[in-house]
């Protein structure tokens, strides 16, 4: 048993990757999921493979949902029923330089990952405002700590993720709602299968959920992994710019991605 038991989440990009199995893993805790994507069918197969499990609020469900649709989350919120918190985790990713940008999936990219979130939030922080208690957790990226190659649009969002979920945390104090930002470093997921590199520290979506919870668990603002990577990444955020550039050319040359 944990502090989740008993608790029940909305997650929002729960068909595949990290959601997926983040879901697996509440649920295995004794928390209910109302689990929300595009694609229904997955959705539907997770509800069937989740352990079974009955909260106060109610038990798993499968709501559709297309973050890019603006109507799209506070009809699906009406139709998930009461939660005790939500989590954003869905996210697209293509890895894109700036001397070839590709509009479509840049605009995709911010609608899912940045507008998305803020559509989501808008549907039911007041109404765990008004009830003095909620939860929420943003899925961002150590991609949002620093401005790297490939990841043009993609960082973008992280970093604004980041801000945004720290806008929350000032926000949000004193009403009862708890915030927290989670910044994964590279997860075996169909997002980093686009990537061509190789990806340092590569965890599986397991690893990554089982972190997560941990993380639910100890309440702490930012859940932040792999250590080593998280922590390379801290020292690099800590650096000033005259010294970061040049850090990053040596790294990268010109070259290079992330998610
Ligand atoms: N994998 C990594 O290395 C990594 C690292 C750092 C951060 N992250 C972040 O972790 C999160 C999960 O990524 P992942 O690697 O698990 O990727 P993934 O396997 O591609 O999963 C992405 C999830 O987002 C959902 N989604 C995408 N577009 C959507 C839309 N328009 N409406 C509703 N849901 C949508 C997808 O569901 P449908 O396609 O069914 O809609 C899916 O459930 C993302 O925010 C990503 O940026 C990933």
């Amino acid at each position: 048993m944990s502090g989740l038991a008993g608790r029940r989440f909305w997650l929002i990009g729960a068909s595949a990757g990290i959601g997926r199995q983040l879901a697996l893993r509440l649920a295995e805790e004794g928390a209910a999921v109302a689990a929300s994507a595009r694609d229904g069918k997955a959705l539907e197969e997770l509800v069937a493979e989740m352990a079974p499990v009955r909260t106060a609020r109610g038990g798993h469900a499968a709501v559709r949902l297309d973050v890019t649709d603006p109507a799209g989350a506070s009809e699906a919120f009406g139709e998930v029923g009461e939660v005790d918190g939500v989590i954003y985790c869905a996210g697209a990713y293509e890895p894109m330089s700036a001397r070839r940008p590709d509009l479509p999936a840049l605009r995709n990219i911010v609608n899912v990952n940045l507008t998305g979130a803020l559509i989501v939030l808008a549907a039911c922080v007041p109404a765990f405002c008004r009830r003095g208690a909620g939860r929420i957790l943003l899925v961002g990226s150590l991609a949002g700590y620093r401005g790297l190659p490939g990841a043009w649009g993609y960082g973008a969002t992280k970093a604004a993720l980041i801000h945004l979920a720290e806008n929350l945390r000032c926000d949000l104090r004193g009403s009862g709602v708890g915030v927290q930002v989670c910044n994964p470093g590279f997860v075996a997921t169909r997002l980093t299968d686009k990537n061509r590199f190789r990806m340092p520290f590569l965890l599986s979506p397991e690893a990554a959920a089982e972190r997560i919870v941990r993380g639910m668990n100890r309440n702490r603002f930012e859940i932040a992994f792999p250590f080593a990577m998280a922590t390379a990444f801290r020292l690099l955020a800590a650096l000033p710019r005259p010294l970061y550039f040049p850090l990053l050319s040596l790294a990268f040359g010109r070259r290079g991605g992330t998610s």
